[in-house]
């Protein structure tokens, strides 16, 4: 049976820390692994992306291998093949699939029946790809990740929930400040709560994301902007952190909106090395699954 990667909690806590090391090496020599030599990874995205497509496409290619990114509309998906043909189809053919979709039963779908890896590249509910480059980040900042407590602020979304199914696995605290109605479900194994500074206080990074999702209705947006506005994170957000606090997003930014300017473009972020590190983490995924 081949190993997916659908909510990143199908990796143990020491898996997840030996990808987050082999994501380092591999950032620091980045032609040193041939894994996916004369093999091809299929990518489809049903949803816009750009960081997900250009880290990954470019990922496969320096571990030697052919990417192929595949849009919904070129594929036979948008004229009614299932999925499970899809899947049986793609699997003759390239060594994983990474997929992006508007529904997390799809990705499922996928992978029950995928003779390959299946990688979540993003659903309503999950985005675990972006939990590892993170993690990588913040090893990269702070030289460890045991003990670290990360306050995320604003709405509780798939990054939100991925976020604190990974970095809980390998010891970092999660507490998620989130408006009444934007919250994560109880079940999640973070710390929440509706208030963003005492989720601020003495944290070693404050996390945000987009205030509107690409799964989210565009008809709830202004409502949107409005509940969540007390959750900016700006400087004074930040001076609540520890003084050696970074500030971290997953892009796309809102300037002005989930963040300020000062904050996304200041000293204190890691949030384009939070992008540079999706690839450095997904090329140590793609080792994982395809070795596996
Ligand atoms: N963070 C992230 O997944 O970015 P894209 O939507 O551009 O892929």
């Amino acid at each position: 049976m081949p190993r997916h990667f659908i909510t990143g909690t199908e990796l143990s806590a020491g898996e997840v820390r030996a990808l987050v090391e082999r994501a380092l090496e591999l950032k620091s020599a980045p032609y040193s692994s041939d894994a996916l030599r004369k093999r091809t990874v299929a990518l489809i995205f049903q949803k816009p992306s750009t960081r997900t497509r250009v880290s990954f496409e470019t990922g496969v290619a320096e571990l030697g291998g052919q990417p192929m990114a595949l849009r919904a509309d070129e594929l036979q998906l948008s004229r009614g093949e299932s999925i499970r043909d899809t899947a049986y189809v793609l699997s003759r053919h390239v060594a994983a699939i990474g997929i992006r979709t508007g529904e997390d039963e799809v990705v499922a779908e996928m992978a029950a029946y995928a003779g390959v890896p299946v990688i979540n590249m993003l659903t309503p509910r999950h985005h675990p790809c972006q939990a590892l480059a993170d993690l990588v980040t913040l090893r990269e900042a702070f030289g460890r990740l045991d003990g670290l407590k990360i306050a995320y602020v604003g709405d509780g979304n798939n990054v939100a929930r991925s976020l604190i199914d990974v970095a809980s696995l390998v010891g970092v605290e999660v507490r998620v400040a989130s408006p009444d109605g934007y919250q994560l479900e109880d079940s999640a194994p973070g710390v929440m709560t509706d208030d963003p500074h005492e989720a601020a206080r003495g944290a070693d990074a404050v996390y945000t994301d987009v205030w509107v999702s690409m799964s989210d209705d565009p008809a709830t947006a202004a409502a949107r902007r409005q509940m969540l506005a007390p959750y900016r994170l700006d400087a004074e957000l930040l001076d609540r952190a520890a003084p050696h606090a970074i500030a971290l997003h997953c892009l796309p930014a809102h300037p002005g909106e989930e963040i300020t300017e000062e904050v996304l473009y200041g000293q204190r972020q890691r949030i384009w090395d939070q992008a540079e590190n999706r690839r450095h983490a997904q090329k140590a995924l793609l080792e994982r699954l395809i070795d596996a």
